[in-house]
């Protein structure tokens, strides 16, 4: 169902009434063509886009991350019936449609959001690009400009993945690596270090896939040891690939488990 848009009527009224926006039937129609229905009664958490962590009231530290990946498992997963909890960074997107939204700005804040959020998730996925580091007490005032040179000394902050993946539980669990180089090698490590069912390997640095691009090509390093890359494509696409490889891990996990 497609609520009416609301604005100036043509019997002279202001409020709901007037045709629902094109962008937005389209995107009504097809969410629904998308649907397979094989997440339903599923909770899914997925965190998305950057942290900014400030360094005094007016300035901050961030990155790259545009969103784009996060925001397009979670039109995915809602897509195909899950119930979805989106966790994300300061990003320029809209809310997807069917999906709870929750805000955050920095690591410790997307930390505690994620930790009250955990107990329905039977699947997480940590799409966003935290901050490794923040300065743990900020100054009140801003920072002015009386030396020639000032350095920026910064605390590490926590490692929410590292975090999930010592309370997994039967939760399936997966990571991101965004790297510039080792791809494989790094998405491993991060798989058994953060204790991970699977990570998605990104590359970035580059102009045409990942960050701020509508499209990716990604490579998927599963606990049971296999890889698998996914071909170019849009984000939307890939992000319905990761869920198909998402739903094998688990049978396959399960298998294994003699259930
Ligand atoms: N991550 C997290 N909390 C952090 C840092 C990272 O949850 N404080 C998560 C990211 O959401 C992502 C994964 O960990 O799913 C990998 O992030 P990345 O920054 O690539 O890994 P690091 O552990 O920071 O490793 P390195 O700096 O060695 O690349």
């Amino acid at each position: 169902m497609v609520e009416p848009g609301s604005g100036y009527l043509a019997c002279g009224m202001t409020g709901p009434g007037r045709l629902a926006d094109p962008e937005e039937i389209v995107a009504a129609i097809d969410s629904e063509a998308r649907k397979r229905h094989d997440l339903e009664g599923e909770t899914v958490l997925i965190t998305a886009g950057p942290t900014q962590e400030p360094l005094d009231p007016v300035r901050y530290l961030t990155n790259r991350s545009s969103g784009k990946m996060g925001y397009a498992l979670a039109e995915a997963a809602a897509a195909r019936g899950a119930k979805v909890v989106l966790i994300s960074g300061p990003v320029h997107l809209a809310p997807p449609r069917g999906v709870e939204v929750i805000s955050v700005r920095t690591a410790v804040e997307m930390r505690a959001k994620v930790m009250e959020n955990l107990g329905p998730a039977h699947i997480v996925i940590k799409s966003a690009a935290v901050a490794d580091f923040h300065l743990s007490k900020v100054p009140d005032q801003k920072v002015k400009k009386t030396a020639a040179r000032i350095s920026l000394e910064l605390d590490p902050t926590p490692d929410i993945l590292a975090e999930l993946g010592r309370k997994k539980d039967d939760r399936l669990l997966i990571g991101f690596a965004a790297e510039t180089q080792n791809l494989v090698q790094e998405a491993r490590r991060k798989l058994e270090s953060k204790n991970c069912d699977m990570v998605v390997g990104n590359l970035v640095g580059g102009a045409d896939v990942g960050f701020e691009s509508d499209q990716n090509e990604v490579i998927l390093v599963l606990r049971t040891g296999e890889t698998i890359p996914l071909e170019r494509a849009s984000k939307r696409e890939i992000a319905d690939r990761i869920f198909d490889q998402v739903l094998k891990l688990r049978l396959a996990l399960h298998a294994a488990n003699g259930r």
